[in-house]
């Protein structure tokens, strides 16, 4: 792929939105592609008349946009027509792969301009199964393609607040589910992390937690069942920062681990979203896609420049175990961050109380008690009598015994029950 010709004077560097010309030069590659098929003269005319059209942009600009969905213009804001006919099968194809607009930054030639509609062509789900956009694009050496999505809305709607939750969280749910849905769409598609927002969100969740922990714990309580991964990751977060302040870290201390709460699934970015929420049993290599999760988010958080180092460590370890024969699989011992262990504990116990297709929900008494059962070994047994500790003095619990006379039998009773293989909890 040749580079724009930059002797024909400066060029503006932010990407100009390209117009309609270019949309309809593109959706006429797509539709004949479809239509004819990638070989055929009436494809590759059309290829070549969207690869033509593009040129001279380039020759202007280092990037050029080709909006493509249907929300909103750009340019002014106002609502776009409704699209029609080619262009319509194209925006539909857009939305199908949540891509709001295509950046260009480098001449194509007219096979190049087929295999990008051939992949928009594809389902999402074959885009994702080979490692979604970003992946199948550098494969196929569009390298000087990005598929944007645009910023998702600001607040992630919930009808109301359930019975016994002040209804202010409502709003910061929505805007945390926005954060994490934003970060997870930046990190699929190989996109610099705005990092800024989730460390905003962060602070104000430890914040709140340090000034009321009750009310900040009634974000739990929030549930919307379509939006599992985020709204783990917001849930996973408000129970670190209970423990952490439980166990007396300080306020900067709080903001790293709530930070690093908030991202310890980003790598989940990386696994089909039809693995993440098949109903019954994986496979073993569904099994093997899912554990691949903490790698995936540990090099991407390594590689973000805004975000500190715990976050890709903590996204690393989470699923080590204090014993470290979670996964991923290690060939020498690690020296396991604090921050993970505390993660470990907060992140077991939402998955044991929430709303999986896979396995009963339990309630809260009953994932403490799990977790207390576990053999030794997946938790740090201080921290698990802290954050038990914790749960038995919140309003989390049906009943809040006194807690030195419930953290002593419990502990006691997990070595009597210790068994060398029992199942781990994640
Ligand atoms: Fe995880
Ligand atoms: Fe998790």
């Amino acid at each position: 792929m040749s580079g724009p010709d930059s002797s024909s004077g400066p060029r503006t560097a932010a990407p100009q939105d390209s117009g309609e010309d270019l949309v309809r030069a593109l959706a006429l590659a797509f539709k004949r592609q479809k239509v004819y098929g990638p070989s055929h003269p009436a494809a590759l005319r059309a290829a070549q008349g969207m690869a033509d059209a593009l040129s001279p942009l380039l020759r202007e600009q280092e990037e050029v946009g080709v909006t493509l969905n249907h929300r909103a213009d750009p340019a002014n804001g106002r609502a776009r027509p409704a699209a029609k006919g080619a262009t319509a099968d194209l925006v539909k194809a857009a939305i199908q792969h949540s891509i709001d607009r295509i950046v260009i930054s480098g001449d194509l030639t007219a096979r190049q301009v087929i295999a990008l509609v051939q992949l928009l062509g594809k389902r999402r789900d074959e885009v994702e199964a080979k490692g979604g956009l970003p992946s199948v694009l550098a494969q196929q050496g569009l390298t000087c393609i990005v598929c944007e999505i645009a910023a998702p809305p600001a607040e992630v709607s919930v009808e109301q607040a359930p019975p016994g939750v002040d209804a202010s969280l409502v709003s910061t749910y929505g805007t945390a589910l926005g954060v994490i849905q934003e970060s997870t769409q930046q990190a699929r598609l190989g996109r610099v992390l705005n990092a800024a927002a989730a460390q905003t969100l962060a602070s104000q969740l430890a914040d709140n937690m340090i000034e009321d922990q009750a009310k900040l714990l009634g974000l739990l309580s929030i549930r919307k069942h379509d939006e599992y991964t985020f709204q783990h990751s917001l849930n996973v977060c408000v129970l670190a920062l209970a423990l952490g302040m439980a166990m007396g870290l300080d306020r900067p201390r709080l903001h790293a681990l709530g930070l690093a709460a908030i991202l310890h699934d980003v790598g989940k970015a990386w696994v089909p979203l039809e693995v993440l929420r098949k109903p019954g049993r994986l496979t073993e290599d569904e099994l093997a896609l899912i554990q691949q999760h903490p790698v995936r988010g540990a090099i991407y958080l390594s590689q973000q420049p805004e975000v500190p180092p715990p976050a890709a460590l903590v996204a690393f370890q989470h699923h080590l175990g204090y014993d470290q024969r979670g996964y991923p699989k290690l060939r020498w011992p690690h020296s396991l961050n604090a921050y993970s262990l505390i993660a470990g504990i907060a992140d077991a116990y939402e998955a044991l109380t929430s709303d999986r297709p896979y396995r009963p929900t339990l309630g809260p008494d009953e994932a403490l008690g799990v977790m207390l059962e576990t053999p030794p070994g997946q938790f740090e047994p201080r921290m698990l009598d802290v954050f038990a500790e914790m749960l038995s003095k919140s309003h989390l619990l049906a009943e809040s015994p006194d807690p030195s006379a419930e953290r002593e039998p419990s502990s006691t009773e997990r070595q009597l029950t210790a068994a060398e293989t029992g199942p781990r909890v994640s």
